[in-house]
């Protein structure tokens, strides 16, 4: 499986948000790691049709996306950054509406909505109206919609932002398992969320793919009169090395 991006390229005005980005995912976990403005969502919204590209083209397994339509939308799980919508939804219902809208069979439904309550603990709650929860259950609702139909691309933008340390572990093990045969793409701020279970990491400024590579690689190209943060580098100097004089 292939998720090849060519020479995609989105502008808003003058800006360009995300600018002649290339790079094809396997399968497998990808951080993208970028300041804020970077182009992180940009290049996620791109991916997932959600907002039109003014050039490049994005191909699965050598296909236009574009020319795919409701078949590569089939095969695509999606977590947005922002939340919001559905508040007076209950969780359950809300999945239900999600499956259907994924075109899931109707009979098989009721077990994929069950996999993912459990998967993302929230089969307490499942009765409980969106609006009600707290911000960090809110957060599993969006990816437990995101899980539906085991999707073998799934893109995950800033998934454990707000989530409390015991459900951000349990996320990530959890998205680690399920990396194994999927294009896993993980748009986060917080290096530990890929440090250890991203096999490529991509870093993002201002619309650019600057530098990419494994964490080790990464970790290897700093310079080494930099000092670490800690006793020893990690992907945190990574971050402050290449991305931190990025301004929005
Ligand atoms: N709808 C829009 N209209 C105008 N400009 C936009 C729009 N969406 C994004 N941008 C601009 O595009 C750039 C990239 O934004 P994007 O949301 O992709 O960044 P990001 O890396 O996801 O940032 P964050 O870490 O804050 O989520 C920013 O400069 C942003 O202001
Ligand atoms: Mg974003």
């Amino acid at each position: 499986m292939e998720l090849r991006l060519e020479e995609l390229t989105k502008r808003y005005g003058e800006k360009e948000a995300l600018s002649h980005f290339s790079y094809t995912f396997e399968n497998g976990i990808y951080g993208i790691l970028g300041a804020n403005g970077a182009g992180k969502s940009t290049m996620m919204n791109l991916i997932t049709d959600n907002v039109k590209r003014d050039g490049g083209t994005i191909l699965f397994d050598g296909t236009e996306i574009l020319k795919l339509g409701d078949a590569f939308r089939a095969v695509l799980g999606y977590m947005p950054q922002q939340q919001g919508l559905y508040e007076g939804m209950t969780a359950e219902s809300f999945l239900a509406y999600m499956a259907r809208l994924k075109r899931i069979p109707g009979r098989e439904i009721r077990g994929e909505i069950k996999r993912v309550l459990e998967l993302t603990n929230l089969k307490d709650v499942r009765h409980g109206k969106i609006g009600s929860f707290s911000g960090g259950m809110k957060q599993r609702v969006l990816l437990a919609q995101a899980m539906l139909g085991e999707p073998k691309v799934l893109i995950l933008d800033e998934p454990t932002a707000g989530l409390d340390p015991k459900e951000r572990v349990r996320l990530r093990n959890y998205i680690y398992e399920l990396s194994q045969n999927r294009i896993v793409l993980l748009a986060t701020h917080i290096v530990s969320d890929i440090e250890a279970i991203a096999n490529d990491i991509l870093l993002l400024k201002k619309g650019k793919l600057i530098h990419h590579g494994s964490p080790r690689e990464l970790i290897d190209s700093l310079p080494p009169d930099q000092r670490p943060l800690l006793g020893y580098f990690s992907l945190e100097d990574v971050y402050l090395h290449y991305l931190e004089d990025d301004e929005v």
